[in-house]
């Protein structure tokens, strides 16, 4: 193995659990001494695979406070790595990046009233990693969650989410999005339509607004893509460095 994995770039860490919250989502519970790293980042997981190491960018679920190490996945169709993940069991070898990479988290948020977290699938993870820390419950008024996923049953973190509600009343929203079957507690639709159609604002009584809204995006790139241009049609603008903005932005593929 000393051939094929590069030990200043990566540490050997094992696998604690995997959890499976549908028959497609899971959670993988790791302890690995990684590098110190800020809520939202990334690092990559990896498998020796026929003597290569094939790996992929995770999020972090967990807040940098908190071990074990969570990262949430998705096994796509004929997807190279999900596939062996999910025959991980407790006590397995498993090859995790030591340096943290992205840059979708608060540091790189300008100051503002309202904080919108727009996800679908597992990109609600470093958003999770985010509220987890202390961080956003200083800096915003109101924060808002909206996860959209297929089907009610891959509303994942219920347990975390509700935590959040409790300890924060009146300051968090958690709006689900199903967007495949009918609900009664969720919307029906994908996230730039309930922008484009005011159907979120007036859910949330809360106005999308460039002297007042910071709004983070992550996930699906086409969803990330569509959600942009209905914000920038509203008058926001996309955050840079060099260009301070409102809106800013990871895709998952
Ligand atoms: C910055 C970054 C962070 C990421 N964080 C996560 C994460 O926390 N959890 C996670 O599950 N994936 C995440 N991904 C995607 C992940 O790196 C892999 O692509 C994914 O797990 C599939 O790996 P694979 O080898 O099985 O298939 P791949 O060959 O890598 O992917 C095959 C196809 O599957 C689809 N796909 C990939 N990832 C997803 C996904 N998450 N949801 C829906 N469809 C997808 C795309 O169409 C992609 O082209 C992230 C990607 C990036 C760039
Ligand atoms: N049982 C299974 O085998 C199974 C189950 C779930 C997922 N998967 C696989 O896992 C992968 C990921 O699926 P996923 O459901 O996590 O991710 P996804 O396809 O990105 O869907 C997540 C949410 O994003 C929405 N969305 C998709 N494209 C969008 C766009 N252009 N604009 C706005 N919203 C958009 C979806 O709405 P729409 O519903 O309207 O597209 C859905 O609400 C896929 O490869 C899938 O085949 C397999």
């Amino acid at each position: 193995m000393a051939e094929v994995v590069d030990r200043k770039r990566w540490c050997e860490g094992r696998v604690r659990e995997l959890h499976a919250w549908t028959d497609t989502l899971y959670s993988l519970r790791v302890d690995a001494p990684v590098q110190p790293f800020k809520a939202g980042q990334f690092t990559k997981i990896g498998l020796v695979i026929d003597d290569q190491l094939v790996s992929r960018p995770y999020s972090y679920v967990n807040a940098p406070q908190e071990v074990p190490l969570e990262f949430y996945f998705v096994t796509v169709p004929d997807g190279p790595l999900t596939h062996r993940l999910v025959q991980l069991s407790p006590g397995d070898p498993i090859e995790v990046m030591a340096k943290p990479a992205g840059f979708l988290t608060l540091d790189e948020i300008p100051a503002a009233a309202h904080l919108l977290m727009l996800s679908t699938g597992t990109a609600i993870g470093p958003f999770l990693s985010i509220l987890k820390t202390a961080q956003p419950w200083q800096r915003f008024e109101r924060i808002v969650l909206v996860h959209a996923v297929r089907l009610a049953a891959e509303l994942s973190f219920a347990d975390t989410i509700e935590r959040l509600r409790s300890e924060h009343p009146g300051q968090f929203d958690f709006v689900p999005v199903v967007s495949r079957e009918d609900t009664e507690f969720a919307f029906r639709a994908r996230i730039p339509a309930l922008i484009e159609d005011g159907r979120l604002e007036r859910h949330l009584g809360l106005e999308i607004d460039a002297t007042r809204t910071q709004v983070m995006i992550c996930g699906n790139p086409e969803m990330v893509k569509a959600t942009s241009a209905t914000l920038v049609a509203r008058g926001l603008t996309r955050n840079r460095r060099r260009e301070p903005g409102q809106v800013s932005v990871e895709n998952y593929w």
